[in-house]
């Protein structure tokens, strides 16, 4: 884990880092960064002061997660819904985010870290399209930590996307009549294809809600949700979520391993035959 060369010999971060469980560490974490109004809001600074304070925090979460071995990492940067907020407000955002992917290449690049987006980016200013899609182009070739951007994101929007695509790909083909859907095809055509699902779902700020982000990545995500507001949400929060998502256990449907008790056969056994049946036609 390289995050441990990376830290102080007695600081609070390290002895939290050496807890971790490196073989555990979430392949894909996605994170609702929420809360950048309300952390200007309580300090009495207009709002764009806590989308800047938010910035800050996005740099130091990005080299984190590469170093403690993360594959990727996916930001949920703006939302298709974020349109109806103030103009002034939108505008400041794009301008935060070219200046994040100005000063941020090299970054990238040392980092070995690939950036891509999820959204419908087509529609943001000429100019801030253009930049994203040049730190795509720049990073492509990278190995490491894939970072994925999620702007003018709507998970609806994308799956209506990757609907719509696969009967386009059908009509083209000339078997739209024959066609039929199945979870891979739709997982295929999803923004995020390629990436493993979130192992770690996280939200700051305390909102119990998932604002139409990867709704069907997360099917089995661990959910985590703090409190913290994002501009706050430093090392010591991000180490936090890691551990306790360390804690749980995954069960995906099936049972946990330990609890293979013998005696649930038996009580299987003393049900006779017909019972069971009864039980299989009155339930379809
Ligand atoms: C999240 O912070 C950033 C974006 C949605 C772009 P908010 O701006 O939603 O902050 P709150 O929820 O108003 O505190
Ligand atoms: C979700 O936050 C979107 C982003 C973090 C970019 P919002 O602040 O837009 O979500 P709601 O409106 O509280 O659901
Ligand atoms: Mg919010």
């Amino acid at each position: 884990m390289k995050l441990l060369e990376a830290l102080p010999p007695d600081g609070k971060d390290r002895g939290l880092a050496l807890s971790l469980d490196p073989q555990r560490i979430p392949a894909h974490i996605a994170i609702i960064m929420d809360g950048n109004g309300r952390w200007a809001k309580r300090r009495g600074l207009p709002r764009f002061a806590g989308h800047r304070a938010g910035v800050q925090m996005v740099r130091s979460v990005v080299e984190d997660c590469s170093r403690l071995g993360v594959h990727a990492l996916t930001l949920y940067a703006f939302s298709a819904e974020n349109w109806k907020r103030p103009r002034p407000e939108v505008d400041m955002l794009w301008r935060l985010l070219r200046f994040y992917l100005r000063h941020e290449l090299e970054d990238l690049q040392r980092n070995n870290i690939r950036l891509q987006s999820s959204g419908r980016v087509e529609a943001l200013p000429q100019r801030v399209y253009e930049e994203l899609r040049a730190v795509e182009r720049a990073t492509a070739r990278n190995t490491g930590m894939c970072l994925n951007l999620a702007i003018n994101y709507s998970s609806r929007n994308e799956l209506v996307d990757a609907v719509n695509a696969l009967v386009d790909q059908a009509r083209i083909e000339g078997r739209l009549d024959s066609l039929v859907v199945d979870e891979e095809m739709i997982s295929k055509r999803l923004y995020t294809a390629g990436l493993p699902e979130p192992d770690l779902l996280i939200r700051t700020s305390g909102e119990m809600r998932i604002s139409n982000f990867l709704l069907w990545q997360i099917a089995y995500a661990e959910l985590y949700v703090t409190d913290t507001l994002w501009p706050d949400f430093n090392r010591e929060e991000l180490l936090r979520a890691i551990l306790e998502f360390q804690r749980r256990e995954r069960r995906f449907g099936g049972i946990a391993e330990t609890v293979t008790e013998p005696a649930d056969l038996t009580v299987a056994a003393d049900f006779p035959d017909e019972e069971t049946e009864e039980i299989a036609v009155s339930s379809q």
